[in-house]
């Protein structure tokens, strides 16, 4: 049977009580984390590649991608205050739709764990080459960039790049932080939330004052986008949704909650809320500054908000934010990594991925081999492509999860209606339908050569399932014992 293989979400608890994490994370540092998941890339580098997409109705996309990201931490919080356990969407799957699916699910979070890893690091690179190259220590500019990318250059030509050797470096250099076990500094993680805050806030103050009506003109340039084009205001909103993801790396951090029934859900909508607000005013100043025509100079620049700080009359304070972003963009690479391997550790003791990924260092208690696995693939995956691609490959995998733990919500309400529930999500069969439906809107406006990357992903899923991780299932090898 196909879909026999169900975990019980009491067996999930229960394993969870023996684990024996510390409690120690509140309501106030689980927002804090969530900030530091969600404030990178998105909002410091792919606010130009939306304004390729969509010109000034950019703005509009940022408020679809929020509006749909808010529905989807609104199930989330449900599912993560139920089965407050590591592996977020792909234990959750297990315990309802059972292995396959759940397999399918950690499969694409992979996507969205992995290759944001990647894309942040590619973001990152764009700032501190911007930087180097001001302060006169530029590097050569095929090292700048990837050979899938471009590199404008100073006659006005476009060339293509060679190898992002910082993305590759700063992708190892966190791999190596996370094997000696860095995570855990609530503290630091707390300091770069503090430096992007007051980043996006010194863009928002000098650059509103510079807003001209003419640069709202014209307001659509290339409409709202039609499916699989990956143009258009819907094509901008979902590249833009990366900008927003992250918020359930909160989940992750729900078997070190105290109280997590009230916590987890303050931590998801709470990081998510103050980083919409701020996403919403820096779009519009941004765009109000220098306008967002296709073509134009906010489009094309890889540090945007540097760029419009610059343009407006305050260049040494564009060059400190673009520090800001330079000191604060790695701890997202390390995030996103840290979700990755542990989604992958938990598979691993599922018997789904090999028995070495769940392997510990004996000095630094961090599961070593899948991090250095995982480390590897994201240096490699950052030194080769653009960052707009990433981002995209990234959100299809995370719009995949998202619409399949909005289903796992519902389906559980019905199946085990009483159930202890210590966040209910407001109006279920109206939010939940509405968070699929939105997922699925941004899904399709993707741009089709991403659809067509994560359906190649999804069947590679399915031969590695049947071939490999179906027969060392741990769950199977019970049942075949039973
Ligand atoms: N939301 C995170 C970022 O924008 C992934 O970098």
């Amino acid at each position: 049977m196909l879909f026999d293989r169900v975990k019980s979400l009491d067996h999930i608890l229960a394993s969870a009580e023996t684990r024996g994490l510390k409690r120690q994370l509140g309501a106030f540092d689980l927002t804090m984390l969530g900030i530091g998941a969600i404030i990178g890339t998105g909002i410091f580098v792919l606010t130009s590649v939306a304004a390729e997409k969509a010109g000034p109705g950019m703005m509009y996309s940022f408020v679809i991608a929020g509006f749909i990201c808010a529905l989807a931490a609104l199930v989330y919080s449900e599912i993560a205050a139920m089965v407050p356990v590591a592996g977020s969407a792909y234990t959750y799957s297990y315990a309802v739709f059972g292995e396959l699916i759940a397999w399918m699910v950690g499969w694409a979070l992979i996507l969205e764990y992995a290759v944001a890893a990647a894309a942040v690091a590619v973001g990152w690179s764009g700032y501190i080459n911007g930087f180097l190259h001001e302060i006169g220590y530029g590097l050569p500019l095929v090292w700048t960039a990837g050979p899938g990318d471009t590199i404008a250059l100073a006659d006005g030509t476009i060339s293509a790049g060679g190898f992002n050797l910082l993305a590759f470096l700063i992708s190892l250099f966190v791999t190596f932080l996370l094997i000696i076990g860095t995570e855990k500094s609530a503290r630091f993680t707390a300091l770069l939330v503090i430096v992007k805050i007051i980043a996006l806030t010194v863009f928002i103050v000098l650059a509103i004052p510079a807003v001209n009506a003419v640069n709202f003109e014209p307001m659509l340039p290339n409409g709202w986008g039609t499916p699989a084009s990956g143009v258009g205001v819907l094509g901008a909103a979902a590249s833009i949704f990366f900008a927003y993801i992250g918020f359930d790396a909160v989940s992750t951090a729900a078997e070190e909650t105290k109280n997590p029934n009230r916590n987890v859900p303050i931590g998801l909508i709470g990081s998510l809320g103050i980083c919409t607000i701020f996403y919403l005013v820096v779009a519009y100043a941004a765009v109000g500054a220098v306008g967002a025509q296709p073509g134009g100079e906010l489009s094309q620049s890889k540090e945007p908000l540097a760029f419009v700080l610059r343009a407006v009359g305050y260049p040494a304070i564009g060059n400190w934010v673009a520090s800001a972003a330079i000191i604060a963009l790695p701890s997202v690479v390390l995030m996103m990594i840290y979700g990755q391997t542990r989604v992958l550790f938990t598979m691993s003791r599922d018997g789904l991925m090999p028995r070495s990924f769940s392997h510990i260092h004996v000095r630094f208690h961090t599961p070593y081999v899948v991090t250095l696995i995982t480390g590897i693939a994201v240096a490699f995956f950052a030194a080769m492509f653009p960052v707009a691609m990433l981002a995209d490959v990234s959100n299809s995998g995370t719009l995949f999860a998202f619409f399949m733990v909005a289903l796992s919500v519902m389906v559980l309400r019905r199946r085990e209606p009483d159930r202890h529930r210590p966040f209910r999500t407001p109006m279920i069969w109206i939010v939940g339908p509405l968070a699929m439906a939105g997922c699925a809107l941004l899904f399709v406006s993707l741009g089709w050569g991403t659809i067509r990357l994560f359906v190649i992903w999804a069947v590679l899923g399915l031969i590695v399932y049947f071939g490999y991780a179906r027969k060392h299932s741990l769950m199977g090898k019970q049942q075949a014992g039973d």
